[in-house]
């Protein structure tokens, strides 16, 4: 039974030293698939050279809301054109993110909806970011007809009414190792009343490791500990979960199907 990790970042300098070492050993330690999602212009030609260097890797490209305060048009045209390499799956991550003080909202808003509208001119579904932004996200998402667009809200971090809103324009939610800590009330409950078969699993690697390894970098096989704490909450047995996940997370990403041993 091999895991789908929807969402991480290999680029990332904390795997400096052993990058190659730990992506060569992901099949044996059951991790299938890895979608490398991109942050910034220099982290989407990466992801997208991961992309070709293993099979096993696809890549996202994106500017994240952290990241669009200087960003032009030539940058536009350099997502475009990576994102027309055959493995480059989705727009993202983009969105807003409220969460430091002194951001440019107007500047993170209007890349958002640039990047919204690439992805749709692209056919391409989208990895939406948003934290402390729910209002703005959903009101920019609506007004750009992400129901159209399609994609996940990744590491969902708002309440059950937000997630039904999303579930309703068809998108998914990506659920990573804060399911495991024990103050996530909020997500365990969206968990529970979300259906399986809108949930993906997501590092966001080296972030957000699960427990018992919270607060040290995140890598793939750590999200055996989300399959079974998402498990335990929809009373099914863990290999269904990485299973119906993995089939998820191919219907949101528009990859073939590949059969689960
Ligand atoms: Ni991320």
């Amino acid at each position: 039974m091999m895991i789908f990790d929807t969402h991480a970042h290999y680029d990332d300098e904390a795997f400096d030293g052993d990058r190659e070492l730990l992506l060569e050993k992901m099949a044996e330690k059951g991790i299938g698939r890895i979608v490398n999602i991109g942050a910034d212009l220099d982290s989407t030609k990466q992801s997208a050279a991961l992309a070709e260097k293993y099979d096993f890797i696809y890549a996202a490209a994106g500017v994240h809301p952290s990241d669009t305060d200087h960003m032009t048009e030539a940058d536009m045209d350099c997502l475009r054109s990576t994102a027309r390499c055959d493995k480059v799956v989705a727009i993202g991550e983009i969105g807003l993110d409220y969460h430091y003080p002194d951001i440019d909202k107007a500047s993170q808003k209007k890349w958002f909806q640039r990047q919204l509208a690439l992805a749709e001119e692209m056919k391409l579904p989208v990895v939406i970011h948003s934290r402390d932004a729910a209002q703005d996200t959903l009101a920019i998402m609506q007004e750009n007809h992400a129901e159209r667009i399609g994609g996940v809200i990744h590491c969902f971090s708002y309440g059950w009414e937000m997630a039904k809103i999303y579930l309703d324009m068809g998108f998914y939610l990506g659920i990573g190792g804060v399911l495991t800590f024990k103050n996530a009330k909020k997500l365990k409950e969206v968990v529970q009343r979300a259906p399986i078969d809108r949930l993906v699993l997501e590092t966001d690697a080296p972030y957000l490791a699960p427990e018992p390894f919270r607060g040290k970098r995140n890598e793939s096989p750590y999200l055996s500990y989300v399959a079974e704490a998402l498990a335990q909450l929809k009373g099914l047995p863990v290999e269904s979960v990485v299973q119906i996940t993995a089939e998820n997370a191919e219907k949101l990403y528009r990859l073939e199907h590949m059969p689960n041993e």
